[in-house]
């Protein structure tokens, strides 16, 4: 019986594991571990999924683009094979990646900029580039932009004070029950406007993000966000483009279904066809995440106390996502070999208590030098991790 995660390109095959057309252990083999393999076709397959469903419902050519959210994985060779396929755009959210966008072969006017609490420094490095992308998430940011008269129109987010992210996870919400930083809201709609006015900018996007990690049965909470979206929407004549963030979720555990797109581009149809307007989405972990691993050698397998840990050679400083956002990664052996599954908790090389793979999960009967993988290592890995503890050292490869 295959597990929850198997598909064709990750799957095994005469009991090894494979990944994009290649014997996982082969790669940690040859090219060592701690080390990240991104697959090439994974990525373009999960655009083009998202492409297809927007263009089924009504959004097709023109209207619609997908904005690749780079904060999710900078890694340069994968963002020149980005711009190769032409299947995407980029959207940054410091000047700092927008540089990086441009010397992996994007223009200015091919990157959308969303970000918060921008200096000085920021907007003049942001307002030289001619072309790009601007949505301003606060008061302060219309008027700055203003003042540099860079570009004339421009988007705002918005905050409708509302959010989605994956089950009841409230670390992943970026609008809702919380005030958060993020945005304007409806008690600066008014002023906002005033500003763009002052300034002679248009307010030509809409803007709004809410939430990271969603799956269908998040989509009602989706639905509730932009009905609540249409409050500051239906007040800008001058909006052609609304820009629905990203957050579409991956399934992480097997009690997850993967998310179902056509009901999501559904909720677009019935809300923005008949505005005649432009759909963006920007989305990091649907486009990414699925299509990396983070390859592992074991180190120790020991026993304590009634805990099988298996510690293996790199820790949570170069994936942050299960020990930061309770957002597990399964662990997979390379190799499936014969044997009862042991209960047992996957570790890091780490001093931090929070520096734990997965607790308590059935595998195979591990021994040290064995190699393991981290499936969902796309996103939000090797862009967060950190040197802590001078353990910051890995290797990244983009599979072709
Ligand atoms: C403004 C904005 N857009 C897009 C994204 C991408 O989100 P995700 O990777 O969940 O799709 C983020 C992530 O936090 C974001 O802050």
């Amino acid at each position: 019986m295959n597990a929850w995660w198997e598909r064709g390109d990750l799957c095994f095959s005469n009991g090894l594991l494979m990944f994009a057309d290649r014997i996982v252990e082969d790669l940690a083999r040859q090219y060592g571990s701690p080390s990240f393999f991104y697959s090439a076709r994974r990525i373009s397959e999960n655009i083009g999924r998202l492409h297809t469903a927007l263009g089924g419902a009504g959004f097709g050519g023109n209207l619609h683009r997908v904005n690749y959210a780079m904060k999710a994985n900078r890694f340069a060779p994968l963002l020149t094979f980005l711009k190769t396929t032409g299947l995407c755009m980029i959207d940054a959210c410091s000047p700092q990646e927008v540089e990086h966008a441009i010397s992996c072969g994007f223009r200015p006017d091919e990157i959308s900029f969303t970000a918060t609490s921008l200096s000085d420094r920021d907007f003049d490095r942001l307002s030289r580039l001619d072309g790009l992308i601007m949505n301003c998430d606060s008061l302060y940011a219309i008027q700055q932009w203003g003042e540099r008269g860079a570009g004339r129109s421009i988007g705002i987010r918005i905050n409708p004070a509302v959010g989605v992210g994956r089950a009841q996870n409230e670390l992943l919400q970026y609008s809702g029950g919380r005030t958060t930083k993020f945005g304007i809201y409806r008690e600066q709609f008014e002023e906002a406007r005033g500003l763009a006015a002052r300034y002679g900018l248009t307010i030509e996007r809409v803007h709004f993000h809410t939430g990271c990690g969603y799956l269908t049965p998040q989509l009602p909470a989706w639905e509730k966000v932009i009905e609540e979206c249409l409050w500051f929407i239906d007040q800008l004549e001058t909006v052609k483009t609304v820009n629905v963030g990203g957050g579409l979720g991956v399934p992480h555990v097997d009690r997850d279904e993967p998310l179902d797109l056509g009901l999501w581009a559904g909720i677009l149809k019935n809300h923005f066809l008949s505005r005649k307007l432009k759909i963006e989405v920007e989305p990091g972990d649907y486009l990414v995440k699925d299509a990396g691993l983070l390859v592992l050698t074991v180190n120790q397998v020991e026993k304590k106390k009634d805990t099988l840990f298996v510690g293996v050679d790199a820790g949570f400083n170069l994936a942050v996502e299960p020990a930061v956002y309770g957002l597990p990664f399964q662990p997979v052996p390379a190799r499936r070999r014969e044997g009862d599954e042991i209960r047992t908790t996957v570790v890091g090389n780490i001093n931090e208590a929070l520096d734990i793979w997965y607790s308590d999960i059935p595998l195979p009967p591990m021994r040290s030098r064995d190699c393991l993988s981290l499936i969902n290592a796309g996103a939000y890995s090797s862009s967060m991790s950190s040197n802590h503890c001078m353990r910051g050292e890995f290797k990244e490869y983009l599979l072709l």
